[in-house]
């Protein structure tokens, strides 16, 4: 059976009603999201708010020290807990920790902001960075005194197929303050916890 020229009318007419409300969705959605667009991920990321830490090992009598903010935990297991952080691919403490080296993970006080530069400041002045007096030592692995929580790690796999490398470890051992403060990194500054909800 033919269409009659109502059916084909009323064809036309349901399609470009569908036709137009699809451009106008589109156009909405592009006006919408082209900012976005304008957006870097690393600006998105900024935003998310993490502790801050400090990785600390000790090679031939010198401490050597970094500031994370991507400390995890991976494994919550009582019998062998694992935390995982990231470093970049040129980082003179992942190096270190390679070499199969103990090495403690420091969770940082809202005080330890000052530490926590020390520590993130530039790879040129590396040499620079010596070892505050607040350290202490457990056995053979620096420790910060003080902080809210310190993880005593040992390597467990590095994950180097990114364009950063993810550190898995073991905990051997770990302290932790019970009621404590710790440091807030987020937009790009340091920041500490604010009122209970
Ligand atoms: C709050 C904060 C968090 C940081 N987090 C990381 C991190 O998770 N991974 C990383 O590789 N660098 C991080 N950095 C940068 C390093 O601390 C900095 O580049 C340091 O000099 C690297 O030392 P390294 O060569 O021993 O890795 C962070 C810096 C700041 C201020």
């Amino acid at each position: 059976m033919r269409p009659n020229s109502k059916d084909v009318d009323e064809f036309c007419g349901s399609n470009s009603k569908q036709l137009l409300t699809n451009l106008l969705m589109s156009l909405v959605y592009n006006w919408v999201m082209v900012p976005v667009k304008n957006f870097r991920f690393r600006d998105a990321m900024k935003e998310v708010p993490t502790c801050v830490s400090i990785i600390l090992t000790s090679s031939m009598g010198s401490v050597s020290g970094c500031t994370i903010s991507s400390l995890v935990s991976v494994d919550v297991n009582e019998e062998s807990p694992k935390i995982l952080f990231v470093l970049q691919k040129l980082s003179r403490v992942g190096a270190l920790i390679k070499e199969s080296t103990p090495f403690s993970v420091n969770v940082l006080a809202d005080q330890m902001k000052e530490l926590a530069e020390h520590y993130s400041s530039d790879r040129q002045s590396y040499a620079e960075k010596s070892m505050p007096s607040f350290l202490t030592k457990l056995g053979v692995v620096p420790i910060i005194f003080g902080a809210p929580i310190n993880f005593i790690c040992r390597l467990d796999q590095v994950v180097s197929n990114y364009s950063s490398d993810v550190y898995v470890s073991h905990v051997l051992e770990f302290s932790y303050l019970d009621s404590s403060s710790p440091l807030v990194y987020q937009n790009r500054e340091f920041r500490r916890i604010g009122e209970r909800l």
